[in-house]
């Protein structure tokens, strides 16, 4: 079964086909970085708007690259929610629409659930049950893995998610946007050890984080200082530290407490090489493994969506030809495959 994945949550248009027997056989990004640079963070009317222009050139593009005719495929994925609500609805009525032009079934994917199962497109994808680490722009979450839809939330973020702790502080810091890898690239040069923010909630038992109050620390730490190149590499790697070693902490304390000794890291942060050194080092220290996608799968992409899109089509699972979409959607709430 050839599947036809399609991502427009958020700023970043992707799609991709994936083959039951043969994997992944095409995948293309346009990322809106530019588009949205100008105004320091994603603006929703221009990102639904420019969905629009690239989606069907993108699915053009990959048709071509997998040498594959629009009739050969047999169902389409696209991402139904969380995100923008009308990006969302972009990539949902052009699913849609094509899936029953082509009179193929179409299904509404979670976005984190597609993060989740990235991994799984690598050589050597882990096996069930595992606990992920899903850390992206819009989300912060340990997650035990039993199957798919089989998701037991072990702890969330209470207030700003990892990568919205990052893109915040960047730009307090005026760093550009988007200020998640801009400032993990700054921290390279920062001094460790200069200054210590705290470790959110972990002095208390749990897995839950808060991020809103470091932000806070980085913001007032660097406010008091002189605005050299040094001085704000020096704030960005105490930030980053900070914010890798409550995640460390987070996933050591979900690994004892279900027992497991897979962990998955997936979603825009895990991109940071700061958390996978260090997530790595934990596997080790706890005789288990650490799974990763591809980095230019932890960010969004429409590979992710085709995966799972086709794990739940060929289990039988389809929707009716209503255009809808979740923008708030819990992930505790997926229906489970077998
Ligand atoms: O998964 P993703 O592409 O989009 C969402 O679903 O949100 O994640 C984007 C987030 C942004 O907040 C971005 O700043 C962050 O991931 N990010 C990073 C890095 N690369 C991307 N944060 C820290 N270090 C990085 N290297
Ligand atoms: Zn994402």
């Amino acid at each position: 079964m050839l599947i036809l994945g399609i991502e427009t949550s958020c700023d970043e248009t992707g799609v991709a086909l994936y083959e039951s027997e043969r994997g992944l056989l095409a995948h293309a990004l346009h990322s809106q970085v530019k588009l949205h640079a100008g105004y320091g963070g994603v603006v929703p009317e221009l990102a639904s708007r420019d969905h629009v222009r690239k989606t069907l050139p993108l699915l053009r593009e990959i048709l071509r690259q997998a040498d594959v005719e629009p009739s050969d495929i047999g169902g389409v994925a696209y991402t139904r929610g969380p995100g923008l609500i009308g990006a969302l609805l972009v990539g949902a009525a052009i699913g849609r629409s094509l899936a029953w032009a082509w009179n193929v079934p179409a299904i509404g994917v979670h976005h984190m659930e597609g993060h989740l199962l990235a991994p799984m497109l690598e050589a050597e994808p882990p096996e069930f049950p595992f606990v992920a680490l899903l850390v992206s722009g819009g989300h912060s979450l340990l997650v035990r893995v039993d199957r798919i839809g089989g998701y037991q939330i072990l702890g969330e973020s209470v207030d700003d998610a990892a990568g919205e702790a990052f893109d915040k502080t960047a730009k307090l810091l005026g760093l550009p946007y988007p200020g998640g890898p801009a400032l993990a690239k700054l921290a390279e040069e920062g001094t460790p050890g200069r200054f210590k923010f705290p470790r959110p909630m972990t002095d208390r038992p749990g897995c839950d984080f808060s991020f809103s109050g470091l932000k806070t620390a980085a913001i007032n730490a660097w406010r008091e200082l002189e605005p050299t190149l040094e001085n704000r590499a020096d704030v960005a790697r105490a930030f980053e530290e900070a914010v890798v070693e409550t995640l460390v902490i987070k996933c050591r304390r979900a690994l004892q407490a279900t027992g497991l000794k897979r962990l998955v890291v997936a979603g825009g942060v895990g991109a940071n090489r700061r958390l996978r050194a260090r997530l790595l080092e934990l596997a080790k220290e706890r005789g288990g493994r650490v799974y990763y996608p591809r980095l230019e799968f932890c960010t969004d992409n429409g590979a992710m969506i085709a995966y799972a899109g086709w794990r739940r089509l060929v289990a039988g699972q389809t929707e009716g030809a209503a255009i809808e979409v979740m923008p708030r959607w819990p992930l505790d709430q997926l229906p489970s495959v077998a």
